[in-house]
């Protein structure tokens, strides 16, 4: 069933109410300031699991409301590392999850957000074909000026089985490229827009609380914690790429969505259980909540977000195989960040 319906009178009338969110400076980032090797957090922990060589990592005998502040940086630079963290059986409150949010940085608001401080995640219907806006791989509304950083979600109910979230690491997509293709996207921009959004929200019903808008950030990313090299493709929301014609563009993103949905090499998917939290950094993972063959009406969660720094390009920044080929990253059993930054100044 199409959802998006045009530019219908209702569309035309509508005035949101707020504004559209302005250029800010972004905190820096909590992880920053941890432990490279982040011991306090991980020698907390009953076990550390990492789902793939690539992404996803789930902590064991913890809960997230007992962290110090020390252990909360650690577990930002975690999540910057290894792009999701989950935790199952979490105990702490709503208000528990904003401070941490608030601990974070600035906290973000979507433009459909009801309540200010959290989007509720429902059940999606059976329409498995991409139309379900969330359905298909995305990074939470990269329209923004300052796109969300970290996004935390807790499960509150969940069905048996279905339900699932997959995560792709757009650091491992951007490595797997060839050098030639590497090499022609570093530089370009993607140009990301809510407009599709908007419109359906309106003619569906809902509230937008924010005029529709669109953005140009870089198709490759640095990320400002790991100073790693990240593709930031973004199906949902991703309407062409600036610098290309329009038959460039549309092959280039075909073929981006391929890349993407042939990457089960560079994914995790997580099954959800009342209780489990999934936290991500939007920066460099992709997510998609997979569709349909459960009772919807059993799902829901509470998602938060913090918003992260004006997406940058950095040449200098390395892909994920020069960064664990480096004699640095051997030497040091790791890469030692602050390091790094005290070379670069
Ligand atoms: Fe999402």
């Amino acid at each position: 069933m199409a959802t998006h319906t045009g530019l219908t009178s209702a569309v035309l009338n509508y005035k949101p109410p707020d504004p559209l969110v302005p250029e800010f400076e972004a905190p820096l980032d909590r992880a920053t300031f941890a432990d490279s090797k982040k011991t306090s957090l991980l020698s907390g922990a009953s076990k550390v699991d990492d789902l793939t060589p690539w992404i996803g990592t789930e902590l064991h005998g913890l809960q997230i409301n007992q962290l110090t502040n020390a252990q909360r940086d650690e577990l930002a630079l975690l999540v910057a590392e290894r792009g999701v963290v989950f935790l199952r059986d979490q105990e702490w409150t709503l208000d528990q999850q904003y401070e941490l949010t608030k601990y974070w940085g600035v906290p973000d608001r979507d433009p459909i957000q009801l309540d200010p401080r959290h989007v509720t995640i429902l059940g999606r219907d059976n329409d498995r074909g991409y139309a379900n806006f969330g359905a298909d791989f995305h990074n939470d509304h990269s329209f923004e000026v300052n796109p969300p950083a970290y996004t935390i979600l807790r499960m509150d109910k969940t069905p048996p089985t279905g339900g699932d979230t997959i995560f792709t690491s757009q650091v491992a997509l951007f490595d797997k490229l060839s050098t030639t293709y590497r090499k022609l996207l570093e530089g370009l921009h993607g140009v990301h827009s809510s407009e599709v959004s908007y419109v359906n929200v309106i003619n569906g019903g809902g509230k937008a609380f924010k005029p529709p808008t669109r953005q140009e950030h870089p198709l490759v990313r640095t990320h400002p914690v790991t100073k790693l090299k990240t593709l930031y493709y973004n199906p949902t929301i991703m309407i062409h790429i600036k610098e290309l014609k329009e038959q460039e563009g549309i092959h280039m993103l075909a073929f981006l969505r391929e890349h993407m949905h042939a990457a089960d090499d560079l994914t995790v998917r997580w099954r959800w259980t009342p209780g489990a939290v999934a936290i991500w950094d939007n920066r460099s993972v992709a997510h998609r909540a997979v569709p349909g063959g459960y009772d919807k009406s059993l799902r829901e969660g509470k998602r938060t977000a913090i918003f992260g720094e004006q997406p940058f390009y950095d040449p200098t920044g390395q892909t994920w195989s020069e960064r664990f080929n480096s004699e640095e990253f051997r030497d040091n059993e790791g890469f030692d960040y602050a390091k790094k930054d005290a070379t670069a100044q």
